[in-house]
């Protein structure tokens, strides 16, 4: 008799239960249960007669081919991938929808193709003359890209295996693809992890390269395919604000090449334009002169990035005081935040604290805390810093500033800007600078940085600093901590 092989699977991480229930144990998800049948995707105790085959072992050592790369034609694209699309991989690329992963594989597609390559793009979201209509704006209908609007995977694979291989295969999206090796509808957990697995086995096995694309909820989940990161060589992730031009290519993870580059593109009526050199989009619309701004020289990968924090401290009458942040890490501003109270007399409970990296770029260096900590300051007092400065270092837990690396790029890249000032970290100072052509600041101390911002906003004047009571310098009582 057939054994019952319903079950209830996690659509956000897999996992299956024999029963429904509201939570799922694995991931910590509400209401992600959905009933499937798992027949199929797990083999059922296969007892094979078959005699095993014989591999040969090899040796660590021993010499192995360059991982043969595709260029994809786009600098910034290469740049994130690690050089390009490496033969018989399959990569991810995750994002929000309509933030521009179609139109980026688009244009990537086409100029591969123009370039000589057979290049495959297979939508299971738009018709061909969606895809065809999209390729005319972007200008780039000549291009001898081979198109179709399919989702079903044998019939891809079936297709694909004849004639010469393609170089790259693009999958628009994973999400509608579907198998007939297992019974659920298309779009469940089980589906995408049967279809992916066709797919990878097709790309190891002929070579090909398959792009893969995976939508994302709200919480920046590859939805469902979370299944699908482990499957699959790299994981991109493609990120903006809706409202900003600026997009980011972010590797999440990357079996062949570094995970910390990001790719910068504007999205334009022409499609996407790549940004060679993002510190200058980052800082192009500042607003010079006002107080809680601090530019931040971070380090994105290899490239130096300049970009702008922008604090907001605002009295608040609420119990417990508001802490918003986008683009940075919360906890993070939590700790900076803590140290100023503890550590330099500045009193935030009584506050509201807004933080923002411009442009949507999302830092995740910890090398941000110095400039945080001096717009949050600068925005409390009411004093503009100064426009010429840049700020990097690692705030310590006692209110120390800790060194970060690469303090030459970050001084080469705001020198280039047009800055004239660094505030950086005590040790840092011997390390580099004249060459950079920077007055350097040297701080050890987070207080040291609280003094000389506070002493700035007193200076203001009487009428500026005090257009608002909590805006004078008389806020900092002597540390007590
Ligand atoms: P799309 O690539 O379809 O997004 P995704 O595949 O990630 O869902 O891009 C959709 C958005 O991009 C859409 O809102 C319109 C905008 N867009 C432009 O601004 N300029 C262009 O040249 C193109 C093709 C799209
Ligand atoms: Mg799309």
């Amino acid at each position: 008799m057939a054994k019952n092989t319903l079950s209830f699977v996690c659509q956000n991480c897999g996992a299956a239960y024999n029963r429904w229930q509201g939570k799922c144990e694995a991931c910590g998800e509400w209401n992600t249960l959905a009933e499937e049948d798992t027949a199929g995707s797990v083999p059922v105790s296969i007892r094979s007669k078959r005699k095993g085959r014989t591999f040969a072992l090899e040796s660590l050592s021993g010499k192995s081919q360059d991982a043969p790369r595709l260029s994809s034609g786009m600098a910034e694209l290469d740049r994130v991938t690690g050089g390009g699309f490496v033969r018989g991989s399959v990569l991810l690329v995750g994002g929000d929808p309509g933030i521009g992963k179609s139109t980026l594989l688009t244009q990537a597609t086409s100029l591969m193709a123009r370039a000589g390559h057979r290049i495959v793009y297979i939508s299971g979201e738009e018709a061909v003359a969606q895809v065809r209509l999209r390729a005319e704006r972007l200008g780039l209908s000549d291009a001898p890209v081979q198109l179709a609007a399919e989702t079903s995977v044998e019939d891809i694979v079936s297709t694909l295996s004849e004639g010469a291989v393609p170089r790259l295969i693009v999958i628009d999206s994973i999400q509608t693809m579907w198998t007939d090796t297992v019974e659920s509808a298309p779009g469940t957990v089980t589906q995408v992890r049967a279809s992916a697995q066709a797919l990878i086995r097709f790309a190891k096995k002929t070579g090909a390269a398959i792009i893969l694309v995976g939508h994302v909820t709200k919480d920046g989940q590859i939805a469902g395919p979370r299944v699908v990161e482990h499957m699959v060589d790299a994981v991109l992730s493609f990120e903006g604000e809706g409202s900003q031009q600026f997009r980011i290519l972010r590797a999440v993870k990357n079996r062949f090449g570094p995970t910390d580059e990001i790719g910068v593109f504007e999205m334009t009526g022409l499609g996407l334009r790549e940004v060679t050199n993002p510190s200058e989009l980052f800082l192009s619309e500042r607003d010079l002169g006002t107080s809680g701004t601090a530019v931040f020289a971070g380090i994105e990968g290899t490239r130096p990035v300049l970009v702008e924090l922008q604090a907001l401290v605002a009295p608040t009458s609420l119990g417990t005081p508001r802490r918003a942040v986008v683009g940075w890490d919360p906890s993070r501003l939590s700790m900076v935040l803590a140290v100023l109270e503890a550590h330099c007399g500045v009193k935030l409970s009584g506050h509201d604290v807004y933080l923002n990296v411009a442009g949507g770029l999302r830092i995740q260096e910890p090398a941000a805390d110095l400039a945080a900590a001096a717009a949050l300051v600068s925005s409390l007092v009411n004093a503009p810093l100064p426009t010429d400065a840049v700020y990097f270092g690692e705030i310590s837990l006692s209110g120390a500033i800790r060194p970060v690396a690469q303090t030459g790029a970050r001084l080469k890249e705001a020198a280039k800007l047009g800055f004239s000032r660094a505030v950086l970290p005590e040790s840092a100072r011997g390390e580099t600078g004249g060459d950079a052509g920077l007055s350097l600041n040297a701080v050890g101390n987070l207080t040291t940085l609280v003094a000389e911002i506070a002493a700035r906003g007193s200076r203001k004047g009487p009428d500026a600093a005090a257009g608002e009571k909590n805006a004078t310098p008389a806020r900092f009582r002597r540390g007590e901590g």
